[in-house]
């Protein structure tokens, strides 16, 4: 109790300027699945697990909660304080860590209003925005950034990439009064602009008048044929000709092989299709360029950043191969904060968790090498004895594996 309220109250004295909405490190056991909801629109949704993963930066801080199950929908959100972002600067932040080499799935966050019935979140509950990573193939690598205005989901219409490797990133969307954007990852600019230009929220400022017409003598063609030219007399002359050095062969039999033709071959003096010299057009005018009019349907809209009621981050994920762990989750008004928390959260892990990376990496290349380096010993020279004993391991792994996954679909069953 006492934890929990220390946890409420830290983040005013960390940052005495910054409002943050709220903030999510897992860093107090179980203490989150208190205060995350389960949806239970669906009953078989994966299960998240408290853990830093395979390889982290610091054993505590890097544990976030993970995506434990492959092949399974997620559902979980957390409730915070209701709050509107007009006037100010609204900052969303968190990192992604996808350990499992991900193949296919999300890894973003949804912000819903505080209407949400967490209970019974599901894919097409209303959201405001929606923001983060998401990767299914090599065609699918990207950050979205999604608002909903009017009713509608409103996809950024520009290509942020986003980060397919196995370590921790950290995302961040910061949306300003002033109808401006950012997005950053590892704390490094990556997208900026007007929501007006990169979104297509309203239409378009100008369009082409529909009351003009290119004038029918308009000519756009900048070289003609040039009429003085015409085709030399000897010109035309045949593609293919009889060869004037085969000769017919002393055995050919008028009777039996019929009349001798030479064979035809390509002609030395064939010119192919004339075709008149090129000049310059006298008469081009250069294109056309259909003339635009303001849009009579136009209406500017200075708060396309504001949402009047924020209440509810959420995690609405399909995942293919589990194994995203996701953490240091931070809803702020104020950018500089938000950088220094980046900093402090991922940016104080993220070189000891490429290192332990490194080390882990060197070490199974090691064993591999040992192991390579015994079945060849033990092998000697033959072959065949050899290959033999690699399909062996190969039918032994295989299954290894299989009881894995028993194992696996026990533990899901257990939980059930
Ligand atoms: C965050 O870290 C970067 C790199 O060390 C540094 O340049 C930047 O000033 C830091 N930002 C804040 C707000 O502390």
């Amino acid at each position: 109790m006492i934890a929990r309220l220390a946890l409420r109250l830290l983040p005013a004295l960390v940052a005495a300027h910054a409002a943050v909405y709220f903030k999510e490190e897992f860093s107090d056991g179980d203490g989150w699945t208190q205060r995350w909801v389960e949806s239970k629109h669906k009953s078989d949704y994966g299960k998240f697990t408290l853990t830093a993963g395979k390889f982290y930066g610091d054993a505590e801080k890097s544990k976030g909660i993970q995506t434990s199950q492959g092949g399974h929908f997620y559902a979980q959100s957390a409730r915070f304080e209701p709050f509107s972002n007009k006037d100010k600067t609204l900052v969303i932040q968190f990192t992604v860590k996808h350990e499992q080499s991900i193949d296919c799935g999300g890894g973003y966050i949804k912000l819903f209003p505080s209407s949400l019935d967490q209970s019974d979140m599901h894919g097409e509950s209303e959201y405001n925005i929606m923001f983060g990573p998401d990767i299914c193939g090599p065609p699918t690598k990207k950050v979205h950034v999604i608002f909903s205005y009017n009713g509608k989901n409103v996809q950024i219409n520009k290509d942020i990439r986003c980060k397919d490797d196995v370590h921790t990133h950290l995302y961040t969307l910061i949306v300003r009064p002033d109808n401006t954007y950012e997005v950053k990852i590892d704390n490094s600019k990556v997208e900026s602009g007007s929501l007006e230009d990169d979104w297509d929220f309203l239409p378009p400022k100008k369009i082409k008048d529909p009351d003009a017409k290119k004038p029918e003598d308009w000519d756009e063609r900048a070289k003609i044929d040039d009429p003085e030219d015409t085709k030399p007399e000897d010109w035309d002359k045949a593609e293919h000709i009889p060869d004037p050095d085969a000769v017919k062969p002393e055995d050919w039999d008028e009777e039996m092989d019929g009349e001798w033709e030479p064979p035809m071959i390509q002609n030395p003096e064939y010119k192919g299709e004339w075709k008149p010299r090129q000049i310059d057009n006298p008469d081009y005018k250069g294109k056309w360029v259909h003339p635009e009019i303001d849009n009579p349907d136009y209406n500017p809209d200075l708060n396309l950043y504001k949402y009047d009621d924020h209440g509810v981050i959420g995690l609405d994920l399909w995942q293919v191969k589990h194994g995203t762990i996701f953490d240091n989750f931070l809803i702020t008004d104020d950018e500089k904060y938000a950088e220094e928390h980046g900093n402090e959260t991922w940016g104080a892990i993220k070189d000891a968790e490429k290192k332990m990376k490194e080390q882990q990496d060197e070490e199974e290349r090691k064993k591999q090498e040992e192991e390579d380096k015994k079945r060849k010993e033990e092998g000697g020279d033959d072959e065949a004895e050899e290959e033999e004993e690699e399909e062996d391991d190969d039918e032994e792994k295989v299954e290894i594996m299989d009881t894995d996954m028993e194992e696996d679909e026990k533990t899901i069953k257990d939980e059930l």
